[in-house]
C-alpha cells in the first residue's frame, strides 16, 4: 500500500519548484493531487505530468479558495490534505523594505495561509479527519536579516498553525509547519541573482555547505500529509541543513 493511498491533496503553488516536487512524490505515494498557481502554463504542465487537476488560483483570493476547495470536493468528493506551500520573497534591508513591499509578502505569504486553512476546515471537520501543512521557513524561526516582510509574513505562519492545530485537534485535524533553509529553486536562484559565485558562497556558509533539492523536503511533506504522523500537530518541522543548530 502506498503512503497516501485515497487522499486528496491540494498543494498550492504547485508550478514549479517544491509545491511540484509535493505534487508528484503525493501522487506517486497514491494521491489524487490539485495543484494551484497564478502560474497557467507550468501549473498545467506540472499537472500533467503527474495526472493531477490544475486550478489557476491567487491564494490571496478568498473567493479563489472558495472555487478551489468546491471544485476539489466535485471532482473527488473529498480533502484530506492542504498543502500551502505558495510563497514569495522579496529582499530588502528594513530601512529600504517599503510598505507596499511589506504588504505583498503579508497578503500572498501570510493571508494565502489563512484563507487556505479558514477555507478547508469546514471539509475536513466534517470529515473528522485531515493534515494541513504550512510552508513556513527558517525565516519564521531565526531573524533574517535583508527579508524584514519575509520574516514577518514567515513567523506569522508559524503562530497561525499553532492556533490552528490547538482549534481542529478535536476535530481530527493536524496542521504543522515546515521550515525549509536554501533550497535550490527560481526563489533562491532570483537571492542570488542567478550567480553560481553567489550561490555557492550561501551554500558553503552553512554546515551542510550545500542547498537541498526540492524533494528533500516532499519527503518531509509527505510524512506530515500522512497518517504515519498522526500524533504530530502545531508542530515546527525543520529541515535546513543544520543552519538552524548554531
Ligand atoms: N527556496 C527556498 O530557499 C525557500 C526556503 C524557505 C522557504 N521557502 C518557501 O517554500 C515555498 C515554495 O517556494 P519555492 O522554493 O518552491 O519557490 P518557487 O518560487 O519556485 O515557487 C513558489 C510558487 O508559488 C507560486 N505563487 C506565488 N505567488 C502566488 C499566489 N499569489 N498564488 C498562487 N501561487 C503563487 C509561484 O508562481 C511559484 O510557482 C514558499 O512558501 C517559500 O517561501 C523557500
Amino acid at each position: 500500500m502506498a503512503r497516501l493511498d485515497g487522499k486528496v491533496a491540494i498543494i498550492t503553488g504547485a508550478a514549479r519548484g517544491q509545491g511540484a516536487a509535493e505534487a508528484e512524490l503525493f501522487a506517486a505515494e497514491g494521491a489524487k493531487v490539485v495543484l494551484t498557481d497564478v502560474l497557467l502554463e507550468e501549473g498545467e504542465a506540472a499537472a500533467k505530468a503527474c495526472g493531477g487537476l490544475f486550478f489557476h488560483h491567487d491564494v490571496s483570493s478568498e473567493e479563489g479558495w472558495a472555487q478551489v476547495v468546491a471544485d476539489t470536493v466535485a471532482a473527488h468528493g473529498r480533502v484530506d490534505v492542504l498543502v500551502n506551500n505558495a510563497g514569495i520573497f522579496h529582499r530588502a534591508k528594513m530601512i529600504d523594505h517599503t510598505l507596499d513591499d511589506f504588504r505583498r509578502l503579508l497578503e500572498i505569504n501570510t493571508v494565502g495561509v489563512f484563507l487556505g486553512m479558514k477555507t478547508v476546515a469546514p471539509v475536513m471537520m466534517e470529515q473528522q479527519a485531515g493534515s494541513i501543512v504550512n510552508i513556513s521557513s527558517i525565516a519564521g524561526i531565526i531573524g533574517a536579516p535583508g527579508s524584514i516582510g519575509y520574516g514577518a509574513s514567515k513567523f506569522a505562519v508559524t503562530g497561525m498553525t499553532k492556533t490552528a492545530a490547538a482549534e481542529l485537534a478535536r476535530y481530527g485535524v493536524r496542521v504543522n509547519s515546515i521550515h525549509p533553509g536554501l533550497i535550490n529553486t527560481e526563489m533562491f536562484q532570483e537571492v542570488v541573482g542567478h550567480d553560481q559565485t553567489r550561490y555557492d558562497r550561501f551554500a558553503e556558509s552553512t554546515p551542510f555547505r550545500r542547498t537541498a533539492e526540492a524533494s528533500e523536503i516532499a519527503y518531509l511533506a509527505l510524512y506530515l500529509a500522512s497518517d504515519e504522523s498522526s500524533f504530530s500537530s502545531g508542530s515546527e518541522f525543520v529541515a535546513d541543513g543544520g543552519v538552524t543548530a548554531i
